[in-house]
């Protein structure tokens, strides 16, 4: 098989990738070399905003056959699944002062388990379950020794004081520098942020723009598995990857009311190698919004609204350079969002978005299910017309069904200056919600349609 002789970076990426799923549960598997295989496909070790973008989408039955069987752990020959290591050293944050009464200030508390699970090899940081934890902003700080565990069974709830975020305004919970790490355990994450949401700039326009913290941040890391939580009424943003490489994030619950202002879902920023699957995401934001450095991202099994849907970008704002390629969202629900899948660029920035793959995806009144804005402008002044932009390349929409809240359906506003390249619509059908035929409006697109298109730009 040719692919196996002249290996594909992107197959590359996936064997390493499985194999760090596969050796995270699996013990006997020794030192998975993702590190220096990770360094020697990408060709950077560092975070880079301007690598090369070597990801393009493959489909092969063989390969994906080949994927699964590593997935079961057929090839790597580990079936000891579920029999991991006896002399786990567990830490209950209990013995270390925390009462879990919701009212008790429990964070001095957190910060010691947290010293005492970082400093032992392969530890279980227990938080007990039935009991409400109260903490102010805590940063988990690595790097710790390896295989570290997080299991939080019970609540975390943030403090609503907001003079106890004076020091650092954007994170609540804060893992930073930890590799190898596991977070888990069916308990909730809640980030009490009523107080923020009617102090912010977007409720109460007479008040000025401030930052709001992020509840949960992951944040130079590397190795990271973040399963079975519910995450809800976050300050600002959910869930945010920062500057972290491989990580898998499944079966989150990420709640918050519709109408609670940036409260997205999760949040991806100059990420490596992030597979987010069998989430629900139900916010005031974006579902899942993906902005610059990030590279090979892949979602799949995603049900999201309300909020904004999922989002590339912003991207180039501020004449910024960003790059984004290698996005799949492969199988996601959308209901009542108000995009479906959307690319967003400023005017005047440069750089790119690529290589990137929207497919199997059911839209109920969605009012823009599909679109690229490269003029996006969130400011109070009009954004004026400048020639540069971020160039959006390689871009796949296929097998996406529903229905429109509007009549437009289909909206490539792409840039005069840099048309959008190599769009494909490949099995579309979108209806107006009601029984109406939709619109496409297409402006400055490279467009491709195959297959079933409905509706379909008029001819250019
Ligand atoms: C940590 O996990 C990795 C796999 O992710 C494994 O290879 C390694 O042996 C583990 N280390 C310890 C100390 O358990
Ligand atoms: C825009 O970019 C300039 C130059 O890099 C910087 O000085 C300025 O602070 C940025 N403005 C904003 C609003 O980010
Ligand atoms: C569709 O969405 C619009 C607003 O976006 C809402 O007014 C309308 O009730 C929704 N229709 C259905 C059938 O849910």
């Amino acid at each position: 098989m040719a692919l196996l002789l002249h290996p594909h970076p992107f197959f590359t990426f996936s064997i390493i990738f499985l194999s760090f799923i596969s050796s995270y549960f699996c013990f006997s598997v020794k030192d998975p070399p993702y590190n220096y295989y990770h360094q020697e496909a990408y060709g950077y070790g560092h975070y880079s905003q301007a690598y090369p973008s070597y990801f393009t989408t493959i489909e092969d039955a063989k390969f994906k056959e080949y994927l699964i069987k590593l997935m079961r752990n057929e090839i790597l020959g580990c079936k000891n699944v579920g029999t991991i290591s006896s002399a786990k050293t567990t830490v209950n944050v209990d013995d270390f002062g925390a009462k879990g009464d919701r009212s008790t200030d429990d964070t001095e508390a957190f910060k010691k388990a947290w010293q005492e699970a970082c400093s032992q090899k392969g530890a279980v940081l227990v938080v007990p379950e039935d009991k409400t934890y109260r903490l102010k902003p805590i940063t988990f700080s690595g790097p710790c020794k390896p295989n570290l565990t997080v299991q939080i069974h019970g609540t975390l709830e943030a403090s609503d004081d907001q003079s106890d975020y004076k020091k650092d305004g954007r994170h609540w919970l804060l893992f930073d520098n930890v590799q190898n790490l596991l977070v888990e355990g069916g308990g909730t994450i809640n980030g009490n942020g009523r107080i923020w949401w009617q102090n912010s700039c977007k409720i109460d326009k007479s008040l000025p723009c401030k930052d709001a913290p992020t509840a949960l941040t992951f944040y130079r890391s590397k190795n990271l598995m973040v399963k079975n939580l519910n995450i809800k009424d976050s300050q600002q943003i959910h869930v945010s990857f920062k500057k972290t490489t491989n990580v898998i994030a499944s079966n989150l619950m990420i709640t918050a009311p519709r109408n609670s202002p940036n409260t997205d879902g999760i949040h991806i920023t100059a990420t490596q190698n992030i597979r987010i699957t069998s989430s629900t995401i139900r916010t005031g934001d974006d579902c899942i919004s993906i902005v610059s450095g990030s590279q090979n991202v892949q979602a799949e099994d995603i049900t999201c609204g309300p909020g904004h849907g999922i989002s590339i970008g912003s991207l180039g704002d501020n004449n910024s350079e960003d790059y984004v390629s290698g996005v799949t969202v492969n199988g996601a629900k959308l209901s009542g969002t108000t995009n479906g899948v959307r690319i967003k660029t400023w005017q005047g920035g440069s750089g790119s978005a690529s290589n990137i793959k929207f497919q199997n995806i059911y839209m109920f009144n969605v009012s823009n299910p599909i679109i690229i804005d490269q003029n996006y402008c969130d400011r109070d002044e009009p954004c004026k017309e400048q020639n540069s932009a971020v160039q959006v390349k390689n871009v796949v929409y296929k097998n996406i069904k529903g229905t429109s809240a509007t009549d437009v359906a289909v909206k490539f506003d792409c840039s005069k200056s840099h048309p959008c390249q190599a769009i494909v619509l490949q099995n579309i059908n979108l209806q107006e919600e009601g029984d109406h035929t939709a619109q496409a409006v297409c402006n400055n697109v490279d467009l491709d349609e195959i297959g079933f298109v409905s509706p379909r730009c008029p001819w250019e």
